[in-house]
């Protein structure tokens, strides 16, 4: 009977350092359904205990695994390398338009701090002492808002984002959905507010609408709707002296 011939090592690039790092190569061996948090877990615990990276659920659902496999940004945890690997071949990077912390970590405050300007906090308008609001799941602005609020904070799509890597003040896919499905949410009681902090140079008139965003978020969702979303209704506020 002829022997199976052994599968070929991976040959991994992986971004190692700060922002004036450099890639180092790592051989790994190939295992079936192996994913891309795979490989950087095997380099952690068999070569370089060093090796900075984040991750937590592994089934797709904090986001915190997202990094920048052969160019494009992923969650790494949901990416086969079967389905990427070029002639046996990863380049593993930190997520783009993030300062680098070290290694596969970057700093997420500003893509957080974006958001605190963007007004994505939900402003109550009931108290405690009021019923609970009805909001009917077939109405026009739950909707609109239905797919935006699975949004999971993973910055795939502001890596993604040119606009972003052009202006670092731009608010970015993330922040702006974010911002829409409160402008969407009929108890909040922040909306003029919020409109004027999405509608200013660095918010949603700057997306050039290519969508890029919506291509690569891993939930697939549409920032470039939200985004549209918030235009209009910016606009519209603007015409009746609101903004
Ligand atoms: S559609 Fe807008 S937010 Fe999305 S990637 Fe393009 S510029 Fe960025
Ligand atoms: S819109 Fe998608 S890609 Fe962007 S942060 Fe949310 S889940 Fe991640
Ligand atoms: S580890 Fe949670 S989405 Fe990948």
């Amino acid at each position: 009977m002829a022997m199976r011939e052994p599968e070929k090592p991976l040959h991994a690039s992986v971004w190692r350092g700060g922002e004036r790092g450099r890639f180092q190569s790592y051989e790994v061996p190939r295992q079936d359904a192996q994913t891309v948090l795979d490989v950087v877990t095997w380099i952690q615990r068999r070569v370089d205990p060093s090796l900075a990276y984040r991750f937590a659920c592994r089934v797709g659902m904090c986001g915190s695994c997202a990094m920048t496999v052969n160019g494009i940004p992923r969650w790494t945890c949901r990416t086969h390398v079967a389905r990427v690997a070029v002639d046996d071949r990863l380049e593993i990077a930190p997520l783009a338009n993030l300062p680098i912390v070290r290694d596969l970590v970057v700093d997420m405050s500003e893509f957080f701090d974006k958001w605190a300007r963007a007004k994505g906090r939900f402003v109550p308008t009931a108290t405690r002492h009021d019923d609970f609001a009805r909001v009917r799941p077939d109405s026009p602005p739950r909707r609109d808002a239905d797919e935006a609020i699975q949004c999971i904070g993973c910055a795939v799509c502001y890596a993604a984002c040119d606009v972003v890597a052009w202006n670092p003040d731009y608010l970015g896919p993330a922040a702006l959905n974010r911002s829409w499905t409160l402008i969407r949410d009929a108890r909040d009681g922040a909306r003029r507010e919020r409109l004027a902090a999405v509608a200013g140079d660095a918010g949603c008139h700057a997306c050039h609408t290519q969508g890029m965003c919506s291509e690569r978020c891993p939930t697939h969702l549409s920032p470039t709707a939200s985004i549209a979303g918030l235009k209009r209704a910016s606009v519209v506020a603007a015409l009746r002296g609101q903004l």
